[in-house]
């Protein structure tokens, strides 16, 4: 069978290193995966006033996330949790109350930093609200990036963090499968 897996980026800025990083990692997916990116930058805040009239842009960005067998995020951290964007991509894709999108989709946590400690704290932080979503996430192994130049060239890795980036893929893999048998 085939999967589609969903590339959500929580930085909107044309060069950022997770975008980049995104671009090098679908490339290490078997060929019975497809890797699509789901853009959140033209989500409208996320008010609960609009629960009777979602914008015609949610519905469409909550029925991409639903096409998808599994999704990935792939994140900065600002201020010691994850950007607000991805919060309200999050949100907004969870609501109104019963409609949650997110709902079992095995879900897979990357982040690029310019930081020592890369994007652990962002990342706990997001593994909260996927708990509460209701997404299988995959626990190990972890991803955490520290960006260096050179470690994405011409849109691959570079040779030591492509070893490394394959290990996660093929664990991501191996857990997407068990959670759409
Ligand atoms: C940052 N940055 C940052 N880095 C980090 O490791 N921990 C943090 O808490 C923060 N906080 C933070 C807040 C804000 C508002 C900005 C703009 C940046 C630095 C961050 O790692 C760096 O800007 C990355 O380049 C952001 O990722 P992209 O946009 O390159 O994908």
């Amino acid at each position: 069978s085939h999967f589609k897996i969903g590339i959500v980026v929580g930085s909107l800025r044309k060069d950022s290193f997770n975008k980049q990083t995104a671009h090098a990692l679908i490339k290490l997916f078997p060929q019975e995966f497809t890797c699509q990116f789901i853009d959140i930058s033209a989500l409208p805040l996320y008010n609960q006033d609009d629960d009777s009239h979602t914008p015609s842009s949610v519905i469409d960005f909550k029925q991409q996330i639903k096409a998808c067998q599994g999704i990935i995020f792939v994140t900065p951290e600002y201020n010691r949790s994850i950007p607000g964007v991805l919060k309200n991509a999050i949100d907004q894709a969870s609501r109104p109350y019963g409609t949650n999108a997110w709902n079992e989709i095995p879900a897979g946590i990357i982040g690029v930093s310019i930081g020592n400690i890369s994007t652990a704290i962002a990342q706990q932080h997001l593994r909260n609200s996927l708990a509460f979503l209701n997404m299988p996430t995959l626990n190990q192994p972890e991803c955490y990036l520290k960006w260096y130049d050179g470690m994405v060239e011409n849109g691959q890795f570079s040779e030591k963090t492509a070893t490394f980036m394959q290990n996660w893929v093929d664990a991501y893999v191996a857990f997407v499968k068990q959670n759409n048998q």
